[in-house]
């Protein structure tokens, strides 16, 4: 990985802003994913984000952190807060940003326990394919303090596949359909292609049963997109 999403929000931080990131996957064209959203406030966060830093309690784990957006919400209304992410880049920053316990580290390294872990923007693009699902679940609950729950939003893209005439074009041959192969470049130099997982939530809940937690549906976003709250049966 050459970290290109941690050399943009270093030059965010920095001031050095002169261009976003662009990113694609293998169903859809380039799109600008703007720098300034990834160092949003509370009031510029979707719903499911709000909602989500609503429902925290207790010793909070932030997975995927990126800038530490979410952690420095909460750590300003006093939640102890660990903030993990494996761009080092983006650790820079979350701490240049006044995040206090922040690490470079791969979820599945992680061994603390939590009474709130919080998986946002695509909480499930970290597990990338559906295959390794059960593992990351199994892993996120064993990091789980009694009375402990997961917060993890995601998106079912089925209406990515929907053609003009309202049919769909999505392999039924190929893997699940939320599966995306995702590719980011950063100022004319390109990322390593990396695996990203969208899961809608009734595939969600069923993994969810399998590794012994029960996944509950928060609340719908304003586009196909959910919050869920996942807890030990
Ligand atoms: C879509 S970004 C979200 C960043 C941040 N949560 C936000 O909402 O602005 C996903 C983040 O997850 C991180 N990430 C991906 N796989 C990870 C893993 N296995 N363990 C920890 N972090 C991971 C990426 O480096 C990236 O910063």
């Amino acid at each position: 990985m050459k970290d290109l999403f941690g050399k943009a929000l270093l030059d965010f931080q920095n001031g050095n802003y002169s261009e976003d990131i662009i990113t694609s996957t293998n169903i859809s064209d380039e799109d600008a994913l703007p720098l300034p959203y990834l160092f949003r406030e509370f009031k510029d966060m979707p719903k499911l984000e709000q909602h989500a830093l609503k429902l925290c309690k207790g010793h909070v784990l932030d997975v995927g952190c990126g800038s530490g957006s979410h952690t420095i919400y909460l750590q300003e209304k006093g939640f102890k807060i660990k903030a993990l992410d494996i761009s080092k880049g983006a650790i820079e920053v979350a701490k240049k940003r006044g995040v206090l316990h922040a690490k470079v580290l791969n979820i599945l390294d992680e061994r603390e326990t939590f009474d709130t872990i919080l998986l946002l923007m695509n909480g499930t693009g970290i597990f990338q394919e559906l295959t390794q699902v059960s593992k990351y679940l199994s892993h996120l609950k064993s990091l789980l303090k009694r009375n402990g729950q997961i917060l993890i939003d995601s998106s079912d893209i089925k209406y990515m596949y929907e053609d003009e005439d309202g049919g769909y074009w999505m392999d039924m041959n190929a893997g699940y359909y939320g599966e995306l192969d995702y590719f980011l470049s950063y100022k004319g130099a390109k990322e390593t292609p990396m695996k990203w997982l969208y899961l809608d939530f009734e595939t969600l809940k069923l993994a969810c049963e399998t590794v012994g937690l029960k996944c509950e549906l928060v609340m719908d976003g304003d586009h196909f997109d959910y919050l869920a709250r996942l807890i030990v049966k």
